[in-house]
């Protein structure tokens, strides 16, 4: 099973950005959790971060050529890019949408997520937990 991570914007400066709000973990402190827990079940990752929406999208593309589902925080794109939700629409492949904070707790314009209603689901509020709790469900979702 192939799955592709994505990581939207500013979340390359994870660690040192609010960390109050998004915990001390490094990006590459959750990519390597990740790849560890996807070895225990046999699936592949293809990592990614990204500032740039288009890129996102070329990504998303891409996926539908060699991947079974995505794993996505989209970041503050989240909460307005149409142009990603058309992609995981479009590709149609099982996406599960992440977030280190709890988006519904937090300022009126990150309660919703344009993102969710094109997704399996969305798990939100669990610090670095939340990329664990998405991938396992993703790979439960890919193998029912
Ligand atoms: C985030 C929440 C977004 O509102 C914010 O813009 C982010 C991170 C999260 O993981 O909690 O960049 O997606």
């Amino acid at each position: 099973m192939r799955i592709l991570i994505l990581h939207g914007p500013n979340l390359n400066l994870l660690g040192r950005r609010e960390p109050e709000i998004y915990g001390r973990w490094t990006l590459a402190e959750i990519d390597e959790m990740l790849v560890n827990q996807a070895h225990k079940t046999n699936t592949e990752l293809r990592i990614m971060q990204s500032n740039h929406e288009g890129v996102l999208i070329d990504a998303i593309h891409d996926a539908a050529v060699w991947g079974h589902g995505i794993l996505i925080n989209p970041g503050a794109l989240t909460h307005y890019s149409y142009a990603l939700r058309d992609a995981i629409a479009a590709v149609g492949l099982p996406t599960v949408e992440v977030h280190l904070s709890n988006i519904h707790a937090r300022e009126e314009f990150r309660r919703q997520s344009v993102i969710a209603p094109v997704c399996v689901g969305q798990i939100s509020g669990f610090g670095h937990h939340s990329y664990l709790l998405g991938l396992t469900a993703l790979i439960d979702y890919l193998l029912r």
